[in-house]
């Protein structure tokens, strides 16, 4: 399989890596925005680099956009019209009216597309998802998620994230629908700015908690952070009338027990998403091959992505305006 990898910054330069070593993969051409860039990543990596994005959609069977996220909707309309199947970084656009464009224009053409919520090839998540679907944790009532940054993104980066919901949390909606099989109905969030500049001159914050009820009135809190001192946390908890079952409890968590001869976690905590999620993220890849081959279908839709981003926009709008809001009230159509 010939594949056309777009935008090689922090995540696409790691992604190139495993997509070239994917054993289906006879060949990878790099392209970015910064032709420099992709030459420099394609050195590294002993591929070929193209000068524009649109030759990395030619002569190749598949592509892979990890462009910066407002590039991502033209890119992923670019594909279906030429009939390449897609896998794209979220979110899928930086707005709700531009992906519901790309759903429509990915449905018409056909083609399949794959977006970038690599938590759903993680073996905890899974394992959760699995405790709650056989019914081990009993019936579901709590659930809790934490993401936490040890370091925030770069400063140049904060203003085109389009805030800690959309860029960050959105991973945490998405996982919580799959895990749960559940849909969120209301959501109140709040946050504080007490990093950088850039976060509250974009009207950002980077400290972020909120509260969802979803539509079994399972109960469910979420914490966030740009700046978590500790290390990078990701964790998840579902709680039911049997059980209670932890997502990202283990020698990494980047946790300190004040327990008298405690000496939990033994190692060291993760410092970034790409070495706390390295399995899932060839997981996410090898599936996508699957997919652009048409053996497989896709795990993680642009419906699903639209799913988790209207509760991305909804708690934006809670933060701002200080009310709870219902994903109804987001929704268009
Ligand atoms: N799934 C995850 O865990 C995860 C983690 C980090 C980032 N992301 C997503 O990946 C995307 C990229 O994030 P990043 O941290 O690598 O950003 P980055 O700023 O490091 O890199 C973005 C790259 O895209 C290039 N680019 C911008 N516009 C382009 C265009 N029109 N065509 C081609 N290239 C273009 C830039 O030159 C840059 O090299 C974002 O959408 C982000 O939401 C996902």
């Amino acid at each position: 399989m010939r594949i056309g990898l777009v935008g090689v910054g922090r995540i696409g330069a790691s992604h190139a890596q495993v997509v070239r070593d994917h054993p289906e993969v006879t060949e990878l051409v790099l392209a970015d925005a910064d032709a420099a860039r992709a030459a420099k990543v394609a050195a590294d990596l002993g591929v070929r680099a193209v000068e524009t994005p649109e030759q990395a959609y030619e002569n190749v069977d598949a592509v892979v956009i990890a462009a910066a996220t407002a590039a991502h909707a033209e890119l992923l309309i670019a594909a279906a019209r030429r009939g390449l199947p897609a896998f794209c970084e979220k979110p899928v656009a930086p707005d709700i009216a531009g992906t519901v464009r790309v759903l429509d224009e990915v449905r018409r053409a056909g083609i399949p597309n794959q977006i970038g919520f690599q938590r759903r090839f993680d073996a905890g998540y899974a394992a959760a998802r699995e405790a709650v679907r056989t019914g081990k944790i009993g019936g579901l009532r709590r659930a809790h998620l934490v993401t936490a940054d040890a370091e925030p993104p770069p400063p140049g980066y904060i203003p085109t994230s389009g805030g800690i919901f959309r860029d960050c949390h959105v991973h945490d909606f998405d996982i919580l629908r799959w895990v749960t099989g559940r849909e969120v109905v209301e959501v109140y969030a709040i946050g504080a700015a007490r990093g950088a500049p850039e976060f509250a001159e974009s009207g950002d914050v980077d400290q972020s908690a909120a509260l969802l009820t979803l539509d079994d009135d399972t109960v469910v809190t979420l914490q966030g952070s740009r700046y978590n001192g500790a290390g990078y946390d990701v964790r998840m908890e579902v709680a039911g009338t049997e059980g209670t079952y932890a997502v990202g409890l283990d020698d990494h968590t980047a946790l300190v027990s004040t327990e008298p001869d405690v000496t939990f976690p033994a190692g060291e905590p993760f410092r970034e998403f790409w070495s706390r999620f390295l399995p899932a993220y060839q997981a996410e890849i090898n599936a996508f091959v699957d997919v652009a081959a048409g053996t497989r279908p896709s795990a993680c839709t642009v419906a699903d992505a639209l799913e988790s981003f209207y509760i991305a926009e909804a708690a934006t709008r809670s933060r701002v305006e200080h009310r709870p809001v219902r994903i109804e009230e987001v929704r268009i159509g």
